[in-house]
């Protein structure tokens, strides 16, 4: 039986950190939530603990400290947070998985303020050598944690990295978040799943399009 495994979520009271902490507080996970102000912590932990009563759930306002006692740290900030976060918790992540979620988008959401020959998580993996950064999540949007079963079948959801024990470990996490874990290949593939989200944004301005309608769709 394995050890219960500590996450820590580094923006857990947004959009993504919020949807991420309440599908795995189901989990058989120790949750240690950074956010910024207590308060909102707080909240979080509440509508957490109303759903699941036996969740083990604790709060952190320094990234430092929620890092060091996780063996897996989720960055749930936007991609312009992360230099600043990955300084601060480079020493604390030292052989920890470090999951990165981020779609480092333009202001206007027309490209992606990396360059082609890269990507957050690749560089996320600069700032942090000796961590295995596997990216994650990052084509989930935040609405769709509420419905990742779709007429029965787990919607898929993208991860890349180039540890494979790691890899395995995130698959497992996102199979308890409630989505079907596709290993798309090394982390060099998050350029792809980071333009995808871009497209997939883009189409979402556009049309209204909704993929999880078109994963339907194929599925069926
Ligand atoms: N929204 C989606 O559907 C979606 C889908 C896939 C991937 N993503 C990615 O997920 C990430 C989060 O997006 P989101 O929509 O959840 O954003 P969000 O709702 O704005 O939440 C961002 C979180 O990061 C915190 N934060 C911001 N700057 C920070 C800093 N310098 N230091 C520490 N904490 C900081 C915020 O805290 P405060 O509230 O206290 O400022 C907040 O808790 C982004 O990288 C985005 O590209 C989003």
């Amino acid at each position: 039986m394995h050890a219960t495994q500590t996450i820590a979520i580094i923006g857990a009271t947004g959009n993504m950190g919020s949807a991420i902490s309440k599908s795995l507080s189901k989990g058989n996970y120790r949750l240690l939530l950074k956010g910024n102000r207590q308060e909102d912590l707080d909240v979080l932990v509440k509508e957490i603990e109303s759903g699941h009563p036996v969740a083990e759930i604790e709060t952190a306002v320094c990234p430092v400290e929620a890092g060091w006692e996780a063996d897996i740290i989720i960055l749930a900030v936007p991609f312009a947070a992360e230099k600043e976060i990955a300084t601060s918790i480079k020493e604390v992540a030292n052989q920890k998985i470090v999951i990165s979620i981020s779609n480092p988008l333009n202001e206007t959401y027309d490209g992606l303020v990396t360059p082609p020959d890269t990507s957050a998580a690749e560089e996320l993996q600069k700032l942090l050598p000796n961590s295995k950064v596997i990216k994650a999540f990052n084509t989930t949007f935040a609405a769709d944690f509420t419905t990742p079963v779709l007429d029965g079948k787990q919607v898929d959801a993208f991860i890349a990295g180039n540890d494979e024990e790691a890899l395995q470990t995130v698959a497992e996490l996102v199979t308890t978040a409630g989505f079907n874990p596709i290993a798309a290949g090394n982390l060099s593939v998050s350029r792809t799943l980071e333009n995808m989200q871009l497209l997939l944004i883009q189409l979402g301005m556009k049309y209204n399009y909704n993929w999880l309608a078109g994963w339907k769709i194929l599925h069926n």
